[in-house]
């Protein structure tokens, strides 16, 4: 079913998500999304090759198999800024998620407080952050802040934030403008549905805004002093969200972030950049553990997630995989999303003998160079070509008391 805002089409579906892997929703969503909020989603700056080395980029690091541990059941649970979470999975935020469904982040938040993962809520939101936060009163949830160069917006968005409940900032440094998003271009696309803090703000002028409108009016210069500002004013904990180097990492710290935000906003904004996942260690070794650390950029696997954690990050944000996951099954879908990467996080741990999140921080990762390690799994749907059927191949029905796909026995 669809709904219509002005003639836009917003998915209403509610339903779990059948999938083998996050890459496969990048096609289906095609199937409930018009070209221009498509692509939107999808691409990346230029020619997009940080938004496709970002995620062929985990490759340059291995997990050592542990074999000898005497573990099984290992748990997802962890803690984070006192808040209790279900999954170091986060869900990164997101401008106007009525281009994927009807209910847009009222939707996200329900999914990811279903799996019991920090949601984080865009500046850019469609629904105003008292809904967002009726939605799971209980629910952890962050704000992100695209910081306007007009105080008194800024002031009433850290009032509202705060009252709502949202216990932390996420000051946005690395999209001072847009990046060369050339899909942006040739579809001519400007956000169909009303942005809430615009509308707040300007009345009817909140009214469908361009992505050049919006990063028109927020602040291109950005310095240490302003996370001090922020702070002061909002009264909240403040990490700074686009960190790619020690360097920016020593000067968040040294204004008193709270906590340090590795991304470089999924491939959109410079082109050429270095993957996130290259520069985490540099990162982490700068932190040293004084502040945490969130990483995110790239991850489509829960092997990433732990080659993430692994290499310093306390959370590990999805960015575009929930969207999709919104539009091809609203919260359902977005909780769907999460927990495929809990899945194959859970094989990842047991095959390493890590029982906890904390364990993972401690595992050993290779560094080797391979060469032509960026090809397609066999079930990648490019890939896929009808199976031939023969007398010989087919399958008898047998009673099965087996996990289908970890393998471990049921109890
Ligand atoms: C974003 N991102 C983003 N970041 C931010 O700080 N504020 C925002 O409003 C948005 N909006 C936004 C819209 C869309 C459509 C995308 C795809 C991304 C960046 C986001 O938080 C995150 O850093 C990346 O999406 C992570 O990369 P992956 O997981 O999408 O590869
Ligand atoms: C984007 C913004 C809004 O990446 O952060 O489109």
């Amino acid at each position: 079913m669809t709904s219509y805002y002005n003639g836009f089409p917003q998915s209403d579906r509610d339903e779990a998500i059948n999938m083998i892997n996050l890459d496969e929703l990048e096609e289906r969503a095609k199937e409930v999304m018009p070209e221009g909020a498509y692509y939107y989603i999808a691409s990346g700056s230029e020619n997009e090759w940080t938004w496709r080395n970002n995620t062929a980029a985990f490759n340059h690091f291995q997990i050592v198999p542990r074999a000898l541990t005497n573990m099984d059941s290992p748990q997802l649970d962890t803690e984070f800024m006192g808040m209790k979470l279900k999954t170091p999975v986060m869900i990164s935020p997101i401008a106007c998620h009525g281009i994927a469904h009807k209910d847009a982040e009222v939707a996200t938040q329900k999914g990811a407080a279903a799996a019991g993962a920090l949601f984080t809520s865009s500046t850019y939101a469609n629904k105003s952050v008292e809904d967002i936060a009726a939605a799971a009163p209980n629910a952890p949830r962050f704000f992100q802040l695209y910081l306007s160069k007009d105080w008194d917006f800024n002031k009433m968005v850290f009032d509202a934030v705060k009252k709502a409940g949202y216990s932390g900032i996420l000051l946005t440094v690395d999209a001072l403008v847009s990046g060369f998003r050339e899909a942006n271009l040739r579809t001519k696309f400007a956000y169909p549905v009303p942005l809430d803090f615009f509308t707040r703000y300007q009345g009817a002028k909140g009214e469908g805004q361009t992505v050049a409108q919006m990063y028109a009016s927020s602040a291109q210069k950005i310095g240490p002093e302003d996370i001090k500002r922020i702070k002061e004013m909002s009264g909240l904990p403040v990490f700074v969200k686009g960190v790619v180097c020690a360097e920016d990492a020593f000067l968040a710290m040294g204004a008193g972030a709270d906590g340090i935000y590795v991304t470089n906003h999924g491939g959109r904004e410079i082109d050429c950049g270095p993957a996130t996942i290259d520069m985490l260690p540099e990162i982490a070794k700068a932190v040293d553990h004084r502040v945490p650390i969130i990483f995110d950029s790239g991850v489509r696997r829960g092997s990433h997630v732990f080659k993430a954690l692994a290499l310093g990050a306390d959370l590990v944000g999805i960015g575009r995989p929930y969207l999709y996951g919104l539009a091809l099954g609203g919260a359902k879908g977005v909780q769907s999303v999460i927990e495929q990467l809990n899945q194959e996080l859970l094989i990842d741990m047991q095959l390493t003998g890590c029982k906890t999140i904390a364990d993972i921080k401690h595992a050993r990762l290779t560094h080797f160079n391979y060469t032509a390690d960026n090809l397609k799994s066999n079930t990648d749907p490019s890939r896929i070509t009808p199976y031939p059927v023969t007398n010989d191949n087919q399958l008898k029905e047998e009673d099965s008391a087996t996990d289908a796909v970890s393998g471990a026995s049921q109890e």
